[in-house]
């Protein structure tokens, strides 16, 4: 395997490679800005410049320097050549690039949204002069408003033309462009264009500095607050990657987590805006049951023991296959197992159904290779393959429509439903299911109110996907597990948790704490072997010594 010698550490790599990916993969940090994995090389930055030695063919082989400082983003790499980042020369051009670019930026650190994790304050830290030389008033640049979701701030930006490449290339909607030239060159969008493409959001990812800014985002939170958990897109069926950034109990941003086969370096911004939901103040909270004809708060074990007895009355009056459990497509793998387990333990020939499933148009996919899915529900196929291996047959898992149906219809036998929703609006069930439900006995599992949680007999108020852990299958048949993020709103219990308290009740297991991966082994099969688990990132590494107090 060829190798290369940077900074003293041997380094192999594969395929054709720039030096820069290939200290990246070896985890020696070279400084850069305009280099962006995704996107074209336009070394314009030049703080990645190092020496470098290479082997001449023409010389027998022997190791020459080349005269020049290369830009290791743009520079290949070949077998047997030493890169010198930290030699006297590649640290001068490191200050002086710096040095440069600090010229007109604003130190407003303070102030700025990207502080905590900036590169041109990284790298002012690690590379930089540790002070000005520059007497004359610094250039201002405007601030815009630019699209629904981002914000200029022109006089932070450093040029790297990011943003530019990514609106041609991954988008190929073109909306950025450079603007002027010399000290008064800014980043702009084109007269009467707004960076208005489904996937904006991602110009506040790639920017370095904090020119570009998340208008949700801003002044929020202060980043070094925030905690960041590995999950799952939890609206869509694309099984896009992401980190759920949150501080105590509340979600403040979702950024893309970095999966190459699945959505590169990228979310849509339906994914990152989306999660609002989790927040609303309309959120169930608190069991409920019907008393004298109208729904009450009530504590846990009241609306346990009401539910399993109307679930059970309808399962003794009307014999097997009475009972019913429509599992919604926003709920986990787990959840689904668990809920199937709780309807055949209560009647053996208990129906189990998928709930709706939310679509929007057609998959759209951009130039870039980026899709966003028309199926806004995140777990269609692995609510029904959850259910099948419960029911061991896929014939008797049905579908929403012949369900919704069948519940119709007047000579219908089924006289007892659990009824899982969790949808990021509250405008559901339908009116063709809404009408089924009526004079059966209803037990719903909800986050947010809606016709179906006014009408029930039992209201049992869980969580979001980001308040609780599991497995998602996406569009393209992809087993992912997801970590719980914040803590269950108030008194809402997952679905999972809500099943196993039920199946305690019952007497079916014993009481039992909700733990997706116990599930998952329970589950066995492809919830074992399939399962991809979100790998361990390191985020940012302390290079300060830390004192206690
Ligand atoms: S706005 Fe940000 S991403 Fe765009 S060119 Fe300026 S620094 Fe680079
Ligand atoms: S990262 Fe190499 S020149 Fe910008």
């Amino acid at each position: 395997m060829p190798k290369i010698t940077i900074d003293g550490r041997e380094c192999e790599f594969e395929g054709k490679k720039m030096i820069l990916q290939v200290a990246q993969e070896c985890g020696v940090a070279i400084p850069h800005y305009c280099y962006h994995p995704g996107l074209s090389i336009v070394a314009s930055c030049r703080i990645c410049l190092a020496e470098v030695a290479s082997p001449n063919p023409r010389n027998g082989g022997k190791l020459e320097l080349i005269p020049k400082l290369m830009p290791t983003c743009q520079t290949p790499a070949s077998d047997g050549m030493e890169v010198y980042t930290r030699s006297p020369k590649s640290i001068a051009n490191q200050k002086a690039v710096m040095e440069y670019l600090l010229i007109n930026h604003p130190l407003d650190c303070p102030v700025c949204d990207q502080a905590g994790e900036c590169y041109l304050q990284d790298y002012s830290y690690q590379y930089g002069r540790a002070e000005s030389r520059f007497q004359e008033d610094k250039i201002k640049q405007p601030k815009k408003d630019i699209g629904p979701h981002v914000l200029l701030y022109a006089d932070r930006c450093i040029m790297c033309t990011r943003c530019v490449r990514f609106t041609r290339e991954v988008t190929g909607t073109n909306e950025l462009g450079v603007f002027g030239r010399g000290s008064r060159e800014q980043i702009d969008v084109f007269p009467g264009v707004g960076l208005t493409n489904e996937m904006s959001g991602n110009v506040v990812d790639i920017c370095p500095v904090g020119a570009l800014l998340d208008k949700e985002f801003l002044f929020s939170q202060r980043v070094w607050f925030l905690s960041s958990t590995p999950s799952i897109d939890g609206l869509t069926a694309s099984g896009d990657n992401i980190f759920i950034e949150h501080n105590e109990g509340r979600i403040y941003r979702v950024k893309p987590r970095t999966n190459l086969e699945i959505n590169k370096w990228w979310i849509s911004d339906e994914i990152r805006y989306g999660w609002k939901f989790v927040h609303n103040d309309d959120r169930l909270t608190t069991p409920q049951r019907q008393q004298l004809g109208t729904l009450e708060d009530c504590v846990w074990e009241s609306a346990y023991t009401d539910a399993l007895t109307g679930l059970r009355r309808a399962v003794r009056e009307k014999g097997s296959g009475s009972l019913a459990v429509m599992v919604s497509p926003m709920l986990s793998c787990e959840d689904a197992y668990l809920l199937a387990r709780l309807a055949r333990s209560l009647d053996r020939e208990a129906i189990l159904a998928v709930g709706p499933v939310p679509t929007d148009g057609d998959d759209k996919t951009f130039p870039g290779g980026y899709t966003i899915r028309a199926e806004k529900c995140p777990n269609r196929r692995g609510v029904r393959r959850a259910l099948e291996l419960v029911c061991q047959q896929s014939e008797q898992v049905m579908d929403y429509q012949p369900f919704a149906e069948m519940l119709a219809d007047k000579q219908c036998e089924t006289q007892a439903l659990i009824v899982t929703g969790n949808y990021p609006a509250g405008d559901w069930p339908d009116k063709e299911l809404a009408k089924g439900l009526t004079r059966k006995f209803v037990v719903a599992i909800d986050t947010l109110p809606n016709v179906l949680s006014s009408k029930a007999n039992v209201v049992l108020p869980s969580v979001t996907w980001a308040e609780k852990a599991g497995t998602f299958e996406n569009t393209d048949g992809r087993l992912q597990a997801f970590s719980q993020a914040i803590a269950p709103i108030e008194f809402a219990r997952s679905e999972g948790q809500i099943a196993l308290d039920l199946l305690a009740k019952a007497g079916e297991r014993p009481a039992s704490r909700y733990d997706a991966v116990a599930i998952r082994e329970e589950m066995s099969g492809v919830f074992i072997t399939d399962v991809e688990h979100p790998r361990a990132e390191v985020q940012c590494e302390a290079d300060m010594q830390f004192i206690e107090l």
